[in-house]
Formats: structure tokens, C-alpha cells, sequence
């Protein structure tokens, strides 16, 4: 229970460039090799279809590459769990069951719905044009992919903030109704995190059109590292850093020392075919090798595969028993269960309890019941209620398979297991 949980998604629409590699895998990659962390790092393919529906060839391609880049560049599949999102049918599950919780005028307030309607008000068009459900309902499905595995943070860049806020607002509405089934997840925002001019100065991104793809072949690197724009100092004049996209991205690159003497080598009046050559040099030097599982992998899918299918086994451990309690919870239920749940109270917070009592023998009782009232544990009396306390306490704690000294004076009721008494208590100490 008490090992951080940290959780991110990576949307399946676009081929990873530098700006993704500085900016997001490269931090990750190295936060997921810490100790006392439990990572999950997800394609999150469902959400690529809000971007990129009617191209289903470029998001399988997308899918195959963001995968294989995580993997080349150190993401370790078996410390981590990396899967697909589509590979875990109890996230639309989860989805549904957040749907109708989440009010829609949450919704009406996110950001990315907003700048559409504003968009549309600008040219006039109809308020909701070229907005589908799936934008819409695009926070549901993040906070289910956050809430499915009870992450505590979720490292997320600053246009994701509100989608966090968004889930837990969702945690709590449910547990309030339902009993406390998720945890409430932070944002984990990284304001140290470069971010890499592009060919053209602006910000990396795809949508100026300005990229270096990560695993360009190597030529191709350098061809496009040549085409970084600068200003026209002449060899022999002393140039600016300040302000420079080639210093910038060499300094994403490079050690401390590195960038000092890169920094004193512009001063010097560097030519700029000579620093483009040295930016390519310190580039390709850390990324050759990682290009090089890239280009196996991508080979391979077969592999890539293999990988996610073991990642989505890895994730469903944890997510068909918690979609299995929260169908339960909200009232999906085998029937033949019908008349014992009636004790609305009781099902409410869905788990099991301790009831103490006194009996006209005078002594003191305690049982066990489950979460749909079933008596799995009872007592026989106490003299005194400290004992009956202690008995319990002791069952809380550590279960009743490994408290046999408690045995003789505490029953399992006919047709319970030991193990299904163990299974309650453990249900109790983990909500607690
Ligand atoms: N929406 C996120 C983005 O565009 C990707 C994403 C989907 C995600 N599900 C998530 C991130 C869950 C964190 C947690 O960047």
C-alpha cells in the first residue's frame, strides 16, 4: 500500500522528435529507475483517436514507434508496467461508471473544450462545430486511466493540470457515493524540464512543423541539424548564446563543462557549419546507441508486441479486481446476492465490519460480518471489553490465518474459509 504510485500516459498520434525526448521520455525513463517507485507508463490509444480518427495505419504506426522509443531509450518492462490502453477492457469499463458521476458542467469547464467553442465563436461557426463526444468526454477517460490503477501522482506537463484536478473532483464524487475505492491523484509538474527550440527557433513542436525526429537515420540528422536557423555572423565574429536554438539544443545534450566551452568556442567567433558539426557530433553520441534498439525494434514488432501483451497482463492483476469491486459497489451484481444486500447502510460503504456487543451472560462479543452482512467470524465472551478490543485489533492487524492463538475463542461461521475471513480483514486494513 505504501509505495508510490506514479502513472503517465503517452498519446499514440505523432512520431517522437528531440523536444519529446528532453522534454518527457528522457526524465521519465530516469524517474522510473527510482528506488520505492511503482511506474506505469501507458499508449494511451484511445485518446489518439480523438486527435487522429480515419487514419487507423498512422496510429498503429504511431503506436509501434512510441513504444519502441520508450523501450530504446531505457524504459525497462520489467521494473515498470508499460502497456496499451486498448489492451485493458476495464478502462472503458472504469469510463463508464465515472460518466455517470462526473457532471457535465465539469466538462463544459475544460480547457481544450473551451478553446474550441471560443474558436468557433471567432469565425462565427455553430458553437459546437467539429466537436465530437470523445473531445468532450476525453477527461472521463484520462481520470479513468488514472483512477484504474490508484496512482498518487501523475507527472504531466502544465496544459494537463485541469485533466488531474478533473479526476480527482471524479474520486471523490464516487467514493462519496460508493465507499472509498480510489485514491485521489496529484499532478506532478516538472518546471525544470527544458524545452527545445526547433528548426526555426520556435518551440519544438509538431504543430509549427519544426521537428528533429529522435531516431532520424543518422544522415538525415545531420542534414536537418545543418538547416537550424542562425543569424549571418561571419566566421571569426564572436556570437550570441543567448537567445541561440543551436546553443540551446547542444546544452540539452551536453555536460556542464561541455556547454562552458561550447559557450567559450561562440565567443571566439565559432563558425556556425563548424558548431552545427559539433551539435551533430554531441547529439548523435548519446543517441546512436538507443537509435540502434530503436531500428532492431521497429524490425521487430513482433517483439513490441510480445512486450505490451506481458504489460497488459501486468496492469489487468490489478485492474480486473478493482473494476470487479467498483461494478459490485455501484450495483452490478449476480442476483442470487439480492436479498442480503438490501441493508442499504451497510452495502454503502462496501466493507466489511466489527460489531462489539454484550450479552445477558454479561460477557463480551464481537463478530465479524461482510460487507453484504454475512456474520463470517464470532466470538465467544470476554470478561471484559479491553480483551474483545484486543482480539480485534490483533484480527485487524494481522489477519486471522496468522493469529491461531485467537482460534479457540473465535469461530468461523459455517460455510466461511479461513481464507475468506482473511480476505475481509485484509479488505478492511487496506481501506483504512
Ligand atoms: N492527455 C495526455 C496528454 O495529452 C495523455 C494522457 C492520457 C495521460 N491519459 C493519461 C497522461 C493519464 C497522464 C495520465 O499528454
Amino acid at each position: 500500500m505504501s509505495t508510490l504510485r506514479v502513472l503517465t500516459g503517452i498519446t499514440t498520434s505523432g512520431t517522437p522528435h528531440l523536444g519529446n525526448y528532453v522534454g518527457a521520455i528522457r526524465p521519465a525513463v530516469r524517474a522510473s529507475q527510482q528506488a520505492n517507485v511503482e511506474s506505469f507508463y501507458f499508449l494511451a490509444d484511445y485518446h489518439a483517436l480523438i486527435k487522429t480518427s480515419g487514419d487507423p495505419a498512422r496510429i498503429q504506426r504511431s503506436t509501434l514507434e512510441i513504444a519502441a522509443t520508450w523501450i530504446a531509450c531505457g524504459l525497462d518492462p520489467a521494473k515498470v508496467t508499460f502497456y496499451r490502453q486498448s489492451d485493458i477492457p476495464e478502462i472503458p469499463e472504469l469510463t463508464w461508471f465515472l460518466t455517470c458521476i462526473c457532471g457535465k458542467g465539469l466538462l463544459n469547464r475544460a480547457h481544450a473544450y473551451k478553446a474550441m467553442l471560443d474558436k468557433n465563436a471567432a469565425s462565427g461557426a455553430e458553437p459546437d462545430d467539429g466537436v465530437t463526444a470523445g473531445l468532450f468526454m476525453y477527461p472521463v477517460l484520462m481520470a479513468a486511466d488514472i483512477l484504474m490503477f490508484n496512482a498518487h501522482q501523475v507527472p504531466v506537463g502544465r496544459d494537463q493540470i485541469q485533466h488531474i484536478e478533473m479526476a480527482r473532483d471524479m474520486a471523490s464524487s464516487f467514493n462519496h457515493l460508493y465507499g472509498e475505492h480510489f485514491t485521489l491523484p496529484e499532478a506532478l509538474v516538472d518546471d525544470h524540464v527544458a524545452t527545445l527550440p526547433g528548426l526555426d527557433g520556435r518551440k519544438m513542436s509538431k504543430s509549427y512543423d519544426n521537428t528533429i525526429p529522435l531516431f532520424a537515420p543518422r544522415e538525415q540528422l545531420k542534414k536537418l541539424i545543418l538547416g537550424i536557423v542562425t543569424d549571418s555572423k561571419m566566421p571569426g565574429e564572436a556570437k550570441a548564446t543567448e537567445g541561440s536554438a543551436l546553443f540551446q539544443l547542444y546544452q540539452a545534450f551536453a555536460t556542464p563543462a561541455e556547454t562552458a566551452a561550447f559557450a567559450q568556442a561562440f565567443a571566439d567567433g565559432i563558425a556556425w557549419g563548424e558548431a552545427k558539426q559539433q551539435l551533430f557530433d554531441r547529439i548523435d553520441r548519446e543517441i546512436a546507441p538507443l537509435r540502434a534498439t530503436y531500428d532492431d525494434l521497429m524490425g521487430h514488432p513482433e517483439r513490441v508486441e510480445a512486450l505490451l501483451q506481458a504489460g497488459a497482463a501486468k496492469a489487468r492483476a490489478i485492474a480486473t479486481p478493482l473494476a470487479a469491486r467498483v461494478k459490485h459497489a455501484v450495483g452490478l451484481r449476480p442476483l442470487q446476492a439480492a436479498s442480503a444486500s438490501t441493508t442499504a447502510k451497510a452495502d454503502k460503504a462496501a466493507l466489511p465490519t466489527f460489531k462489539q456487543y454484550r450479552e445477558k451472560d454479561g460477557l463480551f462479543y464481537f463478530k465479524l460480518a461482510s460487507a453484504q452482512g454475512h456474520v463470517l467470524l464470532q466470538s465467544s465472551g470476554f470478561a471484559a471489553p479491553k480483551e474483545c478490543g484486543q482480539a480485534i485489533a490483533q484480527l485487524k492487524t494481522h489477519g486471522y490465518s496468522a493469529s491461531p492463538a485467537l482460534h479457540p475463542q473465535c469461530q468461523l461461521s459455517d460455510g466461511t474459509s479461513a481464507t475468506d475471513a482473511d480476505t475481509a480483514l485484509q479488505t478492511l486494513r487496506d481501506a483504512t
